[in-house]
């Protein structure tokens, strides 16, 4: 398994390191657009490895003849978000950028399956979608389960059970409209509204909404890329380990959930032929809405990129 990270900032080195001592791949390179930088990361990476006893390539380059027939890329360059901003106002310079790194990395391996990190989230897969021409079936965008990831530990935190005992999905574009799907919220099999008064799972509900901005909040300078980096080795290893999973993936939707030409977070079981079902679980008229009002937001932003396309198209 050859793995190629494109950006080797706060996320992309983060998932290398983690994707290293895990074992998930046996060849990772990472590439960023700063000289040196993809390069000493990827060295100080190797010298963690003998600690654990691990193999794996890791290289650190500028240079994208490195990452040809890679088996999977992930896109992580771009801007992060400081605070008082929004994730879709990354769109402008994170568009010029993210096409810009596809496009290269598609021209050396077309055969990959890729995973989009870079913000706005739903969007930036789009454009890959677009750039590629790839089917849905082989790239999408981490977003659910990190949000999923950030419901279950607020869970966890306030009932002082294990993260593993907390089950949950958060479904919808990654964004503060966001879908928490409390009724199918369980821990240990128990559901949570039997554990939980209504107010305290909303106010959960509303700090997972918020959960990017808190970390902001925090950092000033950047945004969350612990979290982000283990959401994205889970993917790949799903994809790796053909586990066929169920994680819930940035998609291109036909007509599932009532949606079409849009990209949304829905269940997707992920194997490795990628994406190798998207499934329709039951929703309530209120959840469905909700999905709906969230995949809105997302094709507003869509159609902000359309015009800025379009704009650089005449421009040039
Ligand atoms: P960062 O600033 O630490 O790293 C970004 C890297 O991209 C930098 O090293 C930069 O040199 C590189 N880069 C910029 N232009 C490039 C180009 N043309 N070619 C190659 N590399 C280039 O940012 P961080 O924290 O790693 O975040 C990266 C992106 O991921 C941001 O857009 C952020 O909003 C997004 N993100 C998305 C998450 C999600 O859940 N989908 C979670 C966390 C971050
Ligand atoms: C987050 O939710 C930055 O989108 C990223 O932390």
């Amino acid at each position: 398994m050859k793995l190629t990270i494109i950006g080797a900032g706060h996320v992309g080195a983060t998932t290398a390191h983690i994707a290293a001592l895990s074992g998930v791949a046996r060849e990772i390179v990472l590439l960023d657009i700063l000289e040196g930088i993809p390069q000493g990361k990827a060295l100080d990476i190797y010298e963690s490895l003998p600690i654990v006893e691990r193999d794996c390539h890791v290289l650190g380059t500028n240079d994208y003849s490195d990452t040809a027939a890679s088996d999977l890329v992930v896109i992580t360059a771009g801007v992060p978000r400081k605070p008082g901003m929004s994730r879709d106002d990354l769109l402008t310079i994170n568009a010029g950028i993210v096409k810009s790194c596809v496009e290269h990395a598609y021209a050396y391996s077309p055969n990959a399956f890729y995973i989009v990190v870079s913000n706005p989230l739903d969007v930036m897969t789009y454009l890959t979608l677009k750039v590629t021409g790839l089917p849905r079936t082989r790239v999408v965008g981490m977003a659910g389960v990190l949000d999923t990831a950030r419901f279950r530990a607020f869970i966890a935190m306030e009932l002082k059970v294990s993260v593993a005992d907390v089950y949950a999905f958060v479904l919808g574009g990654h964004g503060d409209s966001m879908v928490p799907l409390v009724r199918y919220t369980t821990v240990a099999g128990v559901p949570i509204t039997e554990l939980l008064p209504k107010e305290k799972i909303d106010a959960l509900v509303q700090r997972t909404r918020d959960g990017g901005a808190e970390i902001v909040s925090y950092l000033k300078t950047g945004s969350a890329y612990y979290a982000p980096a283990a959401a994205i080795v889970q993917m790949i290893d799903a994809v790796v380990h053909d586990r066929r999973q169920i994680l819930p993936c940035a998609v291109a939707l036909d007509g599932e959930y009532g949606l079409s030409q849009v990209v949304c977070g829905v269940p997707v079981k992920l194997g490795r032929a990628g994406v190798e079902e998207i499934l329709q679980i039951e929703l309530t008229p209120e959840e469905l809405t909700a999905l709906h009002r969230s995949a809105a937001d997302v094709r507003q932003t869509m159609e902000r990129l359309e015009e800025l396309m379009q704009w650089q198209r005449t421009a040039t």
